[in-house]
């Protein structure tokens, strides 16, 4: 089994590579690529960890020798926000950076699972798709928009509201990652809210990215919940694919379109990626009418991927 990380010098890309060192299973290889000539410095200080994960570090303008072999590739690379900004606002640099490295995937490693995590991610994992289809080699049950911050994010904040530890609290969380398209099913959390409460708590859910943006007051977006969230969904991309049953992540995929060509929703993920996306249920009716209001956004947004040339 082989992890690559696009991006590995970075905020996110650095806290992403000590978890995975420390919680791949024995055997896994870690590669890292970053256009930082930095990265494979970051390989050497994580090679020392003792544990039975092999590091190798790659830095330059060509990613190809660090996606040799690859089953998994997590792409962070790119900018991040800073405050007065939107996610909407990086498309026009991370747009680009996410089309080339994929492109290279396309050609390297063809039959990957692809994470991305670079934002905007309504756009980003459209962009991905359209290069994926022209180099012939686009499966849709094998690219992925990560939004497994929301979920950890929603987790957090509905367990200190309710005085309960975090561990026991699972809220899915559907649509897209910005703004209104961002939306938790606090009605499937096991917790009550009234109308007033459901309201504000899912405002802070969306916003929490925002929340990060400007207390680092310029230096970023969130990079360490950002790791922890990546390492949940990317090992739950590895034990998915060494054959373990039954597991789910709510993440951004092609589906049905039903409601937008990509929709974030819950997946049941096996050895060739999504397995079935399964259906995320009853919604209350402030959901309901929060994501028939977040569609025209959503589907903008994809739509802005699905034309971009560079
Ligand atoms: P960062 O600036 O700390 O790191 C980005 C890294 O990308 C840098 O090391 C940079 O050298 C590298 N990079 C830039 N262009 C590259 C290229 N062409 N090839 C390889 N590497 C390249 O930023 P960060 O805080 O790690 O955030 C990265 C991205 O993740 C941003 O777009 C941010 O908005 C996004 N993000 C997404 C989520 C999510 O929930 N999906 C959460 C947080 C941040
Ligand atoms: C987040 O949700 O924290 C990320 O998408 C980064 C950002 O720009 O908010």
């Amino acid at each position: 089994m082989k992890v690559a990380i696009l991006g590995a010098a970075g905020g996110i890309g650095q806290a992403l590579s000590l978890l995975l060192k420390t919680q791949l299973p024995n055997g896994t290889e870690l590669s890292l690529y970053d256009i930082a000539p930095v990265t494979p410095g970051v390989a050497a200080d994580l090679s020392h960890i003792p544990t039975d994960v092999k590091v190798t570090g790659f830095s330059g303008e060509d990613p190809s020798p660090a996606l040799v072999s690859a089953d998994i590739v997590l792409i962070s690379a790119g900018v991040a926000r800073k405050p007065g900004m939107d996610r909407s606002d990086l498309f026009n640099i991370n747009a680009g950076i996410v089309k080339n490295l994929v492109s290279i995937c396309a050609d390297t490693c063809p039959k990957a699972l692809i994470g991305i995590i670079t934002n905007p991610v309504n756009t980003t994992v459209a962009i991905a798709a359209s290069i994926l289809k022209q180099k012939g080699v686009y499966d849709p049950a094998r690219l992925f928009g990560i939004t497994t911050l929301d979920i950890i994010r929603s987790n957090t904040f509905v367990a200190e509201v309710n005085g309960v530890s975090p561990e026991d609290v699972n809220v899915p969380v559907i649509g897209g990652h910005s703004g209104i398209t961002i939306l938790p099913l606090l009605s499937q959390s096991g917790f009550q809210f009234n109308a007033d409460e459901a309201a504000a708590m899912t405002l802070r859910i969306q916003n929490a990215g925002t929340e990060v943006v400007e207390a680092k007051a310029g230096g970023g977006s969130a990079t360490l919940s950002m790791g922890q969230a990546a390492a949940k969904f990317g090992l739950s991309l590895v034990r998915a694919l060494n054959g373990e049953k039954g597991i789910v992540e709510c993440t951004y995929v092609e589906g049905s379109g039903d409601k937008a060509r990509f929709f974030a929703q819950p997946v049941l993920l096996g050895k060739n990626g999504v397995e079935e996306i399964l259906s995320y249920g009853e919604l209350s009716d402030f959901e309901e009418t929060t994501l028939n209001a977040s569609l025209d956004t959503l589907k903008a947004d994809i739509l802005l991927g699905e034309l971009f040339k560079e």
